[in-house]
């Protein structure tokens, strides 16, 4: 039973139990550097999904994922080392599988969730230069996720200039990677585009121009799956 979740996602968990003729449900998912825009998307995303849609985002959607997540992306925790920073992503990203993913695609519903396993290779292994965290982070997820493969993910592809300007423009306290230089990010960058095609279908978005025209082409992707 899905236990209800503190914050940004709380509208996301009605039942997962029975809506449709038995089908698995679609699972897509938003990627992208900071200030890539992807949370805005995903908002405008919502009028346009079927009813019972479930919204999530990957560190968090669940209890134990949020608390995971605010431990991971506070400034506050200082000193931590890369390999504990990687498997607290991989293991807020274990529970919100075996809580609301699986079982709601299990339950037919399509499930969006923003950022997933893509980003812990982009930024553990790419942007904390860790290639020889690859094979932890393939195997770890290929044992955990369930059956839970993106079918369709959408990458939102900014540069990095512009991404984090974006996001110091933002209201939020930034996280522990907004700080990060913007070398760290064109290294995330690259971990993206290596890897896009590794789970799934996938569609690269430029995402340096205007939210109106991101979202042109997101809908068009979305359409396409629908
Ligand atoms: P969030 O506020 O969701 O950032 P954004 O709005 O840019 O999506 O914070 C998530 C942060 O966590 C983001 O900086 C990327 C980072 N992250 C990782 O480093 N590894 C991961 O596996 C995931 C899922 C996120």
């Amino acid at each position: 039973m899905t236990r209800p979740v503190r914050g940004l996602y709380d509208e996301q968990i009605t039942s997962l139990s029975g809506t449709s003729n038995g089908a698995r449900g679609k699972f897509i998912v938003f990627e992208g550097g900071e200030g890539s825009g992807k949370s805005a998307q995903v908002e405008r995303l919502r009028g346009m999904l079927p009813r019972g849609t479930v919204f999530t985002r990957d560190p968090g959607g669940v209890e134990t994922g949020e608390d995971i997540r605010r431990l991971v992306l506070s400034k506050d925790t200082r000193g931590i080392d890369t390999a504990t920073e990687l498997l607290l992503f991989m293991a807020a990203r274990t529970q919100l599988i075996a809580e609301l993913v699986a079982p709601a695609l299990e339950s037919g519903k399509m499930v969006v969730c923003d950022r997933f396993v893509l980003s812990t290779i982009a930024y553990q292994v790419y942007g904390r230069q860790k290639m020889e965290y690859l094979p932890l982070v393939k195997n770890v997820f290929a044992i955990v996720n369930r059956g839970c493969i993106p079918d369709f993910t959408i990458f939102l592809n900014v540069s990095p200039q512009i991404g984090l300007e974006r996001a110091h423009l933002r209201l939020e306290a930034p996280n522990r990677f907004d700080e990060e230089t913007v070398a760290f990010h064109e290294r995330v960058r690259e971990g993206y585009t290596k890897h896009i095609n590794d789970y799934g279908r996938s569609i690269s978005i430029n995402a340096d121009r205007s939210l109106e025209e991101v979202w042109q082409d997101v809908e068009r992707a979305v359409q396409s799956i629908l």
